[in-house]
């Protein structure tokens, strides 16, 4: 069954039909492929291009359509190519010619431009709300574990002291980003097409400001080549989950080393864990895993898109009904496991103390030391290589920088003696090199509860607009 049978005298091949159809995927634009034409439908009566009784059975008909799929009572018949004909066909069956009337001055160039639009435009704020309630979680567990210290790593290298509260907010702010990457990419999506009709406009005199008002998009597209032809909005979209996907891949990749018996910091719930069939002692950090590995297909449909639009003329090509399948996959994987990752977080244990004793091993303190001989005149340089040192020095003798006293430093370097005071392992100690850092965004308990109180005040304002 076809909308476009009057040209053609043969039926088109069953492979052929398979092939050419999306029905099988693009069914799930079904609400707002209804929701368009009935705002399109209301706009053309509007212009006295429908009559009144031509409006109201039209629309009355596809309110009908959407209830019956709603229920189930109406199933996806393969037979019909896409979701438009499968609509548009139901229509004239159920209200009969005057059914036809519906497409009017659209094509479903414009027409699936705008179903697409509609879809991303929700699912954008479905993922930024599951955003938000992610980084409400990180907040309240950085405040939980605010003094937790453990060490930060450069080069997977034991590097310095920071609390596990820092270290988890470093990714707060990575997926703040993203949810104002969304915002804005929200800016592109939210643009109606609807009137640019096939790819040259129609000489209907419709009223697109008003379908623009009625479907919530703040403005109209204005080239009709343009607008059937741009999804680069997707590209956009793509590309953003790609960076939260990096972003979940990265602490996944944490996750995983931190459940380690090498790391040995967390223990992950029963609930979000998995045994092995052979060896009964192994519990895996599956999810964690698996969100790395999905990673692989968010990426493939970025760069799935791209391939698909590269060198596409203008305007509507057949190519871009394959821009929606990675669309549907990649927001149906971010948001499982946007809904799985924040409990997972919440129900794993710390192991605070292992964390702790990391810290005191590596020589995390080495920088404070360099820094403590540098703030006493030293330029840094020379600073750094009697740390080196007597990093050395530690190394041979089996000791830590700050089981070193000052007089051993005295003895090791006589020409720098007058620096090295009786009070320097007050400045060595864990807490110290933790607390002292009270920069702008340094690793401070202090610094990291004044961040936290100013976002959660950005979360708030954004909790309450999203429970609208
Ligand atoms: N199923 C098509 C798509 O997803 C709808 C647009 C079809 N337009 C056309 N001229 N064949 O892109």
């Amino acid at each position: 069954m076809k909308l476009w049978g009057g040209r053609f005298t043969k039926e088109t091949d069953e492979l052929v039909h398979s092939f050419n159809a999306s029905l099988p995927f693009d069914k799930r634009l079904y609400p707002y492929d209804i929701k368009g034409s009935i705002v399109h439908a209301e706009m053309l009566v509007k212009q006295g291009i429908l009559k009144v009784e031509e409006g109201e059975q039209i629309i009355k008909g596809l309110e009908e359509i959407r209830e019956e799929i709603d229920k189930g009572q109406l199933q996806f018949d393969y037979k019909y190519e896409d979701i438009h004909s499968f609509i548009e066909a139901h229509l004239i069956e159920k209200i009969g010619p005057v059914g036809g009337k519906l497409h009017t001055g659209r094509s479903r160039n414009d027409q699936v431009a705008l179903d697409i639009r509609l879809y991303l435009r929700d699912e954008i704020r479905n993922i930024q709300e599951l955003l938000l309630l992610f980084k409400q979680d990180l907040l309240l567990l950085a405040e939980k574990y605010k003094d937790i210290y453990m060490p930060g790593y450069t080069h997977l290298q034991r590097a310095q002291a920071v609390t596990l509260a820092h270290h988890l907010m470093a990714y707060y702010f990575k997926f703040k980003r993203d949810y104002e990457r969304l915002t804005d990419n929200l800016k592109r999506v939210n643009v109606l097409p609807l009137g640019a009709g096939a790819l040259a406009g129609t000489s209907y005199p419709l009223d697109r400001e008003y379908v623009a008002d009625r479907l919530g998009f703040a403005s109209v597209t204005e080239n009709s080549l343009d607008a059937v032809s741009d999804r680069d909005f997707i590209l956009e979209f793509h590309s953003i989950a790609a960076t939260i996907i990096t972003h979940l891949s990265s602490l996944s990749e944490e996750i995983i080393l931190w459940a380690s018996n090498e790391f040995n910091f967390i223990e992950l719930d029963d609930a979000y864990s998995t045994g092995s069939s052979i060896m009964p002692q192994k519990k895996n950090p599956d999810i964690a895993e698996l969100v790395r590995g999905k990673t692989g297909r968010i990426y493939g449909n970025l760069v799935q898109l791209f391939t698909t639009l590269k060198g596409l003329p203008l305007a509507y090509n057949k190519d871009m009904q394959e821009d929606k399948e990675g669309v549907f996959d990649t927001i149906d994987t971010l948001k499982i496991i946007l809904q799985i990752y924040p409990e997972m977080m919440k129900t794993m244990k710390i192991k605070k103390e292992n964390m702790y004793q990391a810290c005191r091993k590596g020589f995390l303190n080495a920088t404070d030391l360099a820094d403590y001989l540098s703030k006493k005149g030293l330029p840094f340089r020379r600073a750094h290589e009697i740390v080196g040192q007597a990093v050395l020095y530690c190394l041979e003798n089996k000791m830590e920088l700050e089981e070193l006293d000052y007089r051993k430093y005295q003895e090791l370097f006589p020409a720098e003696k007058e620096l090295f005071a009786a009070d320097l392992n007050k400045y060595l100690a864990l807490e110290y090199t933790v607390e002292n850092k009270v920069v702008i965004g340094g690793t401070a308990v202090t610094e990291t509860a004044r961040i936290i109180d100013r976002e959660r005040k950005w979360l708030e304002d954004r909790l309450v607009f999203l429970n609208r």
